[in-house]
């Protein structure tokens, strides 16, 4: 395993769009394990393929520090409510914003053994659903954000 280098916010592979994985290969299990050791590195709840620099759709997910999610190939397929709260990337260090998100939303995906499975989250784990996927497709938080940017305090965390 190895941390890898995180692209910063103004790097154009943060502005395109993914592609799906079609099958797992000892190359794409490398870079899942090097994405969940550089998320855990740098503090953040998540990390999408498209920050270490490679576009495929892939993203980890650890909202406790105890259990990462790996998503292949994810898809939102529900959400509701409303949850409004500040939001940060390890792509843009040391800032965060506001961001409205849906407080739950059910996504599907394929697992490190490319199995499907669902997985649905509310509050802080719909809001890395949605950030991370985002990601996928080119987008960032800042697209989204009301207000200003702030400068992040010591006790946030990055997605
Ligand atoms: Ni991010």
């Amino acid at each position: 395993m190895a941390i890898r280098n995180i692209r910063e916010y103004g790097d154009e592979v943060l502005t395109k769009p993914c592609k799906e994985v079609t099958e797992m290969t000892p190359r794409i299990r490398e870079l899942i394990e090097d994405m969940l050791e550089t998320m855990y590195e740098a503090n953040g709840v998540g990390l999408a393929a498209p920050q270490v620099g490679v576009l495929k759709r892939i993203v980890v997910i650890d909202t406790t520090g105890e259990d990462p999610y790996i998503l292949i190939n994810p898809r939102i397929v529900e959400s509701s409510g409303e949850q409004t709260g500040n939001e940060g990337c390890l792509s843009l260090p040391g800032k965060t914003g506001v961001v409205t998100r849906p407080n739950y939303v059910k996504a599907v995906a394929l697992d490190s053994q490319m199995k499907p499975f669902e997985l649905e989250g509310t509050e802080l784990l719909a809001r890395a659903i949605c950030h991370e996927l985002d990601h996928l497709d080119g987008h960032m938080y800042v697209e989204k954000v009301e207000g200003e940017l702030q400068n992040v305090t010591y006790d946030e965390e990055g997605e």
